[in-house]
């Protein structure tokens, strides 16, 4: 795949993965006059999905991220509201905002979270989940999905890459960064040696966008 005149390496590393995720994410589960909760918005995977759910047509878009900066950039980005979602207590902040409840969640974090969010889903909304080999649920979570008639759907994305789809998709996000329709957060480029600290980042939670290693 040629990267186009114009666009950054750095940008269309970002789109290869995190982009046809969030673009494959968003036509599996049709965002078109919906309320989205979109986690780790200000995240790779969750940047490019918050706008593609904003070009989708979303009714509304709300971002949740660790900090105030964060929060900041989800919103520089089309976010409509921006949420806390770190702290012990950050459901009941994040309920007003909310109100009564967002018709589609696309968790790629994982881990306990998945718990909370099923409060702030609506009666009959969907929870997406793609945060590989993250994903907890009980019993307690499926009934209370199953009294409200709410959907729970997987998400992984290298079952849904052809050589074909590859080309088109990546042509259209590309397409969609050079025209300034959709942003790439370039985060902090490290050497490749210094991998370790780029996890290390991660894992703090310290990362915006997508984070680079230079060979
Ligand atoms: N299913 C698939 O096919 C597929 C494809 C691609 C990626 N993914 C998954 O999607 C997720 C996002 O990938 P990404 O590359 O875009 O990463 P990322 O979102 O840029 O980075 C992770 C972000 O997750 C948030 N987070 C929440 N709890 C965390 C914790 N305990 N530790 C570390 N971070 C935490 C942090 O944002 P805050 O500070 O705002 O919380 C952090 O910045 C990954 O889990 C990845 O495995 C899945």
């Amino acid at each position: 795949m040629a990267v186009p005149d114009g666009l950054s390496l750095e940008a269309a590393v970002s789109l290869i993965i995190q982009g046809l995720t969030a673009l494959h994410a968003v036509r599996r589960s049709p965002v078109a006059g919906k309320r989205v909760l979109v986690p780790a918005a200000a995240g790779g995977v969750g940047s490019l999905l918050l706008q593609l759910a904003k070009a989708g047509g979303a009714a509304e878009v709300i971002a949740a991220a660790s900090t105030p900066e964060k929060r900041a950039l989800a919103l520089s980005m089309g976010a409509d509201a921006a949420i806390e979602y770190a702290q012990p207590d950050w459901l009941s902040h994040a309920r007003p905002v909310i109100g009564d409840g967002v018709d589609l969640i696309f968790d790629f974090v994982g881990g306990e979270l998945g718990a909370s969010l099923l409060d702030l889903l609506s009666p009959g909304g969907e929870l997406v989940f793609g945060a590989m080999g993250r994903f907890q649920i009980t019993p307690e979570m499926t009934d209370k999905m199953m009294s409200q008639n709410q959907s729970l759907k997987g998400f992984a994305l290298l079952p849904l890459l052809t050589p074909e789809n590859v080309r088109a998709d990546l042509t259209e996000l590309f397409d969609l960064s050079l025209q300034g329709r959709i942003k790439v957060v370039e985060g902090r480029r490290y050497p490749f040696e210094a991998a370790a600290e780029a996890h290390r980042a991660m894992e703090a939670r310290q990362t915006t966008g997508k984070v680079i290693l230079i060979p």
